[in-house]
Order: C-alpha cells, then structure tokens, then sequence
C-alpha cells in the first residue's frame, strides 16, 4: 500500500499538480445505497466515502440496518438502488473484502489452523505450505501460536473472535468490516480486542466496525456514522460526535448508551 501511495504521489508531482489534494480515489465510495427486503425499505439513500487506513464506526439501535449495510458492502447481499466503487473502479468481486459476523462461524470440527488456512488451499487454490506459513503468521499476531491444534470449542471467547479476525485476513484483504464481535464479550476482553485492532489499523488496514459498544467505537474509530430506520442520521469525526452531537437523536441514542462506553 506504502509503495503504491508513493507512487501516486510521484506521477502527481511530475504533473505538477502541488496543492495539496487528495491524489488517490477513496478505497471504498458508496453512493445513494437502498435495500429492500419484499418492498420494506431497510437502507435509504445511504453515501458515504471510506479512506485508506480509515476506519469508519458505525452505531445505531437494532433493526437500523447496520448488518444490512456490511453484507451490501461485502456483496454477500444485493443492493435495490445506488453504486459502489472500490479504489475508484466498479466495486465487483469481493476478495478484497473480509467480514467477521457476531456469531463468528468458526469451523467447530477444524483446528484453529485449519480454520484460517482451508479457504485458502481449497477457494483460493493457495499452496499447502504457503497457506500454512501465513496462518502461522497470523496466529503469532494475534498471539494464538500455542491454539493452532486446538478446536473452537477449547478456546475462550475473545481468543475465538481472534481466531475470526485471523481467518477474515488471511487473503490480506484491503478492506476489514467487523459486525458486532464485541457482543459476548466482557469488558477487560473487548479492551483486549481493541489491542488487537489497533494494531491491524496501525499496519495500514482499513475497517467498517459496528458495535453497541460506544466506548470500543470511540477508541477505535476515526469517523462515526449514527444510522437509524435505515438512514445516516449524522455522520462526525468520533471525538466530536459522541462529545458534541448536533442531532437529538444521536443524543438521545448515546445517552442511552453510555453504559456502553469503557
Ligand atoms: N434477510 C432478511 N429478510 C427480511 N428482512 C430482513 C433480512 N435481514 C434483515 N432484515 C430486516 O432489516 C432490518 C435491519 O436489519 P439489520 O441490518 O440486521 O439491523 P441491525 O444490524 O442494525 O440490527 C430489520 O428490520 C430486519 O428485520
Ligand atoms: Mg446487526
């Protein structure tokens, strides 16, 4: 990603363009955005532009459609109306793109290594060794070496959702959406988790993050976008919308949600 950056810079310069602009096309533009389920609109309208090295929370009550709006950016869903570019170009095949749902849907009868590596070997036709060294890598950042034999059932619950992320960044995919993998957890586990994240934020990687956890969204995100009955209410910098929201029910929202904050 550094390499490409800097590339763009260099053609930009040698065009002589010098004032200070954004040079690259966002990673990911969604404009317009509506689903329908049988004709119950559930996404109205939604746009909003998503940076590389960003990551975008979003909050909003159940039922706002914030699930919704992850599996249309994923593709796992089909979106009624609107577009979405990926780096500037038609957003199409999904490889770029890894998803971690709340119920997380690890592989119960597969190791933890396997459960990173089998998509890779078996979708991606990756090598058996190439697959295996990138799992194991993955398993050192996430520090789950001594977990790679172990089944989901053995692992505790945050090293589980550690195992998820593992296995959604196995492709190396540019784009991170995580949809509630604070749910079960407590509060010393999701401030664990939050390690974890950052880390991935600070190695260049780019994220769409749900939780009703407000504190987790407030420590992890750079922007915020307050969705309800399938509309963006309010979107701001995290620090300024959970300090200072200019619509009142974002207010309201958060008040009720300050239980939330860490
Ligand atoms: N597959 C589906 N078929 C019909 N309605 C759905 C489906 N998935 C979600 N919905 C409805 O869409 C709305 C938004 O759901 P969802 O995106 O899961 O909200 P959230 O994640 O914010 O709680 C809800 O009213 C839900 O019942
Ligand atoms: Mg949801």
């Amino acid at each position: 990603m550094k390499k490409k950056k800097n590339q763009a810079k260099l053609s930009v310069s040698l065009l002589g363009k010098t004032n200070g602009k954004r040079e690259e096309p966002p990673l990911l533009e969604i404009k317009d955005l509506s689903k329908d389920y049988s004709d119950k609109p559930v996404l109205k309208d939604i746009s909003f532009t998503l940076n590389d090295n960003e990551i975008l929370g979003v909050i909003g009550p159940s039922g706002a459609g914030k699930s919704t709006l992850l599996r249309c950016i994923s593709r796992l869903e089909d979106s009624t109306k609107g577009n979405m570019f990926f780096e500037g170009g038609e957003h199409g095949a999904n490889s770029d793109i890894g998803i971690v749902f709340q119920d997380l849907q690890l592989w119960p009868h597969r190791t933890v290594l396997q459960n990173i590596i089998d998509t890779l070997i078996h979708v991606k036709r990756y090598k058996k060794e190439k697959a295996i060294d990138i799992g194991k890598g993955l398993l050192r950042q996430f520090d789950l070496q001594d977990k790679e034999n172990e089944y989901p059932k053995d692992l505790s619950g945050g090293e589980k959702q550690r195992v998820a992320i593992a296995r959604a960044l196995a492709t190396n995919p540019k784009l991170l959406l995580l949809d509630e993998i604070t749910s079960s957890l407590d509060p010393e586990l999701i401030h664990e988790l939050l390690y974890y994240i950052r880390s991935l934020s600070k190695q260049g990687k780019s994220m769409v993050v749900v939780s009703h956890h407000m504190g987790f969204i407030r420590q992890l995100a750079d922007r915020v976008i307050f969705l309800e009955n399938g509309a963006i209410i309010e979107e701001n910098n995290a620090e300024e919308l959970f300090r200072n929201p200019k619509n009142e029910r974002t207010k309201k929202f958060i008040e009720k949600n300050l239980v939330g904050m860490l």
